[in-house]
């Protein structure tokens, strides 16, 4: 797409959002307002992107976003057509064809745009917008049209005759304009009543001037949804999140309540997984075929298995292998890694540990900065000191030990294979394979006679 570049207007003062973070960063299912738009660019091979900023939000914003995006100071917020006018004056070399969107038009697709570059190309025109018809009016620019059915203007609703509550073609803040003749024009945008100058009026201008004005037609009602308070942003927001969950069952995925869940775009399900209600999917997330997640749990790039189960528990950073059952109410974080056919019961906290397979844990256990040999038992209220209030230590225990009822392990410590610690043993010293561990502080026994 040589000769092409978008320009996205972010540089408004987002008022009626009342809010610290700039209106552009706040976010619909983990990204970021701005991101969507640049998406939806680049996804139609545009990869000259520029955004108009403020001095106020140039670097909150900037600091999200990657390098190759460019930026274009706009002092003071005097309206669209301003920030135009202030893209054109910086711009080191214009391109041709310039795409312009709105920064708050999250749910713009790369199809409508599509059809913008098509129309625009094909009919050779000055400017092109996008509209939709028979919408409910409200603060959408209205598209007003000649006997003939030319696009002679857009009448913002504070200037408009047409009623907020009547139906009407409106403009979606998605235009291409033919750069060439631009400049011309914008020194005679003029100011509205209010100071600020519309990029809208460029259609009027044109329309004046004999230059062709086209249009093409939105793809779908829902991306008429600007973000410009919170409510929109919520119901942006439900739009986004009723796609991907419709998406996610036409794919195999039961989700028994599509209400009440919250999925966000990144996370991947495979077929015939279960998603239940209440249940919060975020992140680089990934449910393997026939897992059953929730009721009540929250995973936060958390990969799990095939034909595991989750229940009502929180994940963070963390992965569990095949077959395996976590909770009710157990917390794993910190890359902890569980691998196959674990049984993790109730209130059970893993932090930075590695269990390997068939290992049970079944009831109330603090276990961090551990690594766990296959087939162990961990016995309920199990606890590895891991702080000793200054550094973190970790704990290292082998295959198939058992480890009693109350244990407290203070690390660093070392316990072999085939171990056994007594019921309430405090174990301050490494336990080598084979032996038992008991009492305060627990004495090991001389011989190997566990298992051993
Ligand atoms: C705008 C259009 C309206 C259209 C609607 C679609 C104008 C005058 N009106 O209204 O016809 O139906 O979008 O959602 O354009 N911005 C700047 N600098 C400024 C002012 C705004 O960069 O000085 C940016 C904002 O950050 C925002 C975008 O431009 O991302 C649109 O501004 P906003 O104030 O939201 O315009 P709307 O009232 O939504
Ligand atoms: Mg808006």
């Amino acid at each position: 797409m040589d000769n092409w570049a978008g320009l996205i207007l972010a540089a408004g003062k987002g008022s009626r959002m009342k809010s610290n973070t700039p209106k552009v960063l706040h976010k619909i299912l983990g990204q970021s307002l701005i991101q969507f738009p640049i998406t939806a660019l680049r996804e139609t091979g545009i990869t000259d992107i520029n955004l108009v900023v403020s001095p106020d939000n140039k670097k909150p914003i900037s600091a999200t976003l990657d390098d190759s995006i460019k930026y274009t100071l706009q002092k003071e917020q005097k309206g669209t057509g301003d920030a135009l006018v202030s893209y054109l004056q910086q711009c080191e070399t214009v391109p041709k064809n310039l795409i312009i969107q709105n920064g708050d038009m999250p749910l713009i697709s790369q199809g409508s745009i599509k059809d913008l570059i098509q129309t625009h190309s094909s009919e050779d025109n000055f400017i092109t917008i996008v509209t939709l018809q028979d919408c409910t009016a409200g603060d959408f620019g209205r598209v007003i049209r000649n006997k003939e059915g030319l696009v002679t203007k857009i009448e913002e609703a504070n200037e408009s005759t047409i009623q907020s509550d009547q139906q009407t073609e409106v403009n979606a803040g998605i235009y291409c304009v033919n750069t060439k003749n631009v400049s011309e024009f914008t020194s005679e945008l003029g100011s509205k009543h209010n100071g600020e100058q519309y990029i809208t009026s460029l259609v009027e201008l044109a329309y004046s001037k004999g230059l062709k004005v086209g249009f093409s037609k939105l793809k779908h009602r829902d991306e008429m949804l600007g973000v410009n308070d919170r409510l929109q942003l919520s119901q942006a927001t439900a739009v986004m999140q009723k796609q991907i969950v419709e998406q996610l069952m036409l794919s195999g995925v039961t989700i028994i309540n599509p209400n009440n869940v919250y999925i966000e775009p990144t996370v991947s399900i495979q077929q015939d997984a279960t998603i239940l209600q209440n249940s919060t999917l975020k992140g680089a997330t990934k449910i393997g075929a026939n897992a059953i997640i929730g009721p009540n749990t929250t995973i936060v790039n958390g990969n799990i298995g095939d034909n595991s189960v989750v229940e009502s528990s929180t994940i963070k950073d963390s992965s569990i292998g095949i077959q395996c059952h976590v909770g009710p109410y157990s917390h794993l974080r910190e890359n902890t890694e569980v691998k196959n056919n674990v049984h993790i019961g109730n209130n059970v906290e893993l932090k930075n540990t590695v269990l390997e397979s068939e290992i049970k844990a079944g009831h109330f256990c603090y276990l961090g900065d551990a690594t766990i040999g296959k087939g162990t038992n961990i016995g309920a209220g199990t606890i590895t000191c891991n702080y000793d209030g200054v550094n973190k230590h970790r704990t290292i225990i082998g295959e198939n030990t058992f480890i009693g009822c109350d244990t407290m392990l203070v690390a660093p410590l070392i316990i072999g294979s085939n171990c056994l610690t007594g019921a309430g043993a405090v174990v301050t010293k490494d336990v080598p394979s084979g032996r038992r561990a008991i009492g305060v502080p627990a004495k090991i026994t001389p011989n190997k006679d566990w298992k051993g």
